[in-house]
């Protein structure tokens, strides 16, 4: 299958902490059976990847560029919603320049003393990618300023007054950081990426096309009508088109033939609780706490996130870009509401219907 890409690299997943050192693994990073398809199902090369034209083609510039002045790659910011591409992008980028990858994240860095020996373990060109970004220590945040500028590093050495700090020469080499929310990137920190790639929600037909690459990878018989369905219902997000992909196969394994047909998609979404919108329980639980328990009035954050028995930041990264990009919430100054859509998709009508 797959088993041909990436022999010759250093593979995502791999090398995440300095040799015989583990502070820096992230628990997220190591591989389980769900990451392992996942880590299947990424694309390996630029060609690879589908949809988000504007971004790979400016990527495409970016690569080609640096690779024939011989030199790294720029220091690249990828943003955007969970599940759409980020983490696989930096695989590419190292792909594509022939270079090693090491991956760690925000919350992982948690001591300066981790990212400085993450940075000088790196070989010239090497991609040090750094996953949510923006939950980066301010302390660490400090020694990448150096180091992303100057390839430059300052390491204190002893204590107290005696303390002194010296400047240490850094391989060349290119940051990749990664986030779910540009707006909390500090502004001296966003300032030092050369570009920043953001990624939208996929739209259907490049789901379509995503479902049927996978559906090959993984030896799923799926017609075309049976791609567009789960595509519709993925919620424009590739990670889930994958996932619903895995539900609907095992639907048709044992429900049906192994074929998956628009039909046995249908059936196998229903069943799972997926809706024709692709919303599943917990955005319907938001639709529902918006419109019945408010009764459309705007719902504060943390108020919305008592209620469905989510946190927060998972509310926002995660739930809301979808639900606003279908038009069934609105952001206003007082908060979160309802739109006639979502009374609509409910199936039930809005207390005071002159409103809506
Ligand atoms: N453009 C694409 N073409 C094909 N498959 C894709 C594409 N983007 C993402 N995928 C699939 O979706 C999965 C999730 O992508 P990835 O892990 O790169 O997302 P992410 O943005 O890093 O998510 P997170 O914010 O949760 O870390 C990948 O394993 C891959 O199979
Ligand atoms: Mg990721």
């Amino acid at each position: 299958m797959t088993g041909a890409h990436g022999a010759a690299r250093r593979e995502v997943l791999e090398g995440v902490a300095p040799a015989g050192d583990g502070r820096a693994v992230d628990p997220a990073l190591v591989p389980d059976e769900d990451a392992e398809i996942d880590a299947n199902l990424r694309p390996k090369r630029l060609v690879e990847f589908v949809g988000q034209a504007d971004l790979v083609e400016h990527l495409g510039i970016v690569l080609q560029a640096a690779l024939g002045r011989r030199q790294p790659v720029d220091h690249l910011l990828f943003a955007g919603p969970p599940g759409l591409g980020k983490t696989s992008l930096a695989g590419i980028v190292a792909a594509e320049m022939g270079v090693g990858l090491r991956v760690t994240s925000g919350p992982v860095l948690s001591r300066a003393g981790d990212l400085a020996a993450l940075l000088t373990d790196l070989q010239e060109g090497d991609v040090l990618f750094i996953d949510e970004i923006h939950r980066l220590h301010r302390s660490v945040e400090e020694v990448l300023y150096p180091a992303m500028e100057d390839a430059k590093i300052d390491i204190l050495i002893g204590k107290g007054p005696t303390a002194r700090s010296i400047r240490l020469d850094l391989p060349r080499f290119t940051l990749i950081g990664a986030t779910t929310r540009t707006g909390l990137v500090a502004g001296p920190l966003r300032d030092r990426f050369g570009f920043v790639g953001r990624l939208d929600l996929y739209d259907a037909t490049d789901l379509e096309a995503i479902v049927s690459r996978s559906a090959k990878i993984l030896g799923v018989r799926v017609d075309a009508a049976g791609a567009r369905c789960i595509a519709q219902r993925s919620r424009g997000t590739p990670r889930v088109a994958n996932r619903l992909l895995r539900r609907v196969r095992d639907f048709a394994e044992v429900r049906g033939d192994g074929t998956v047909t628009a039909t046995t998609a249908e059936l196998g979404l229903d069943l799972f609780g997926i809706d024709v919108l692709g919303l599943d329980k917990v955005d319907r639980a938001i639709l529902h706490a918006l419109c019945d328990r408010f009764a459309g009035r705007p719902v504060g954050l943390t108020t919305l996130s008592q209620c469905v028995g989510e946190e927060p930041d998972t509310i926002e990264d995660a739930y809301e870009p979808y639900l606003l990009q279908q038009g069934l919430i609105q952001r206003t100054p007082r908060g979160r509401a309802p739109t006639a859509r979502a009374w609509a998709h409910l199936g039930v009508a809005p207390p005071d219907a002159a409103l809506f």
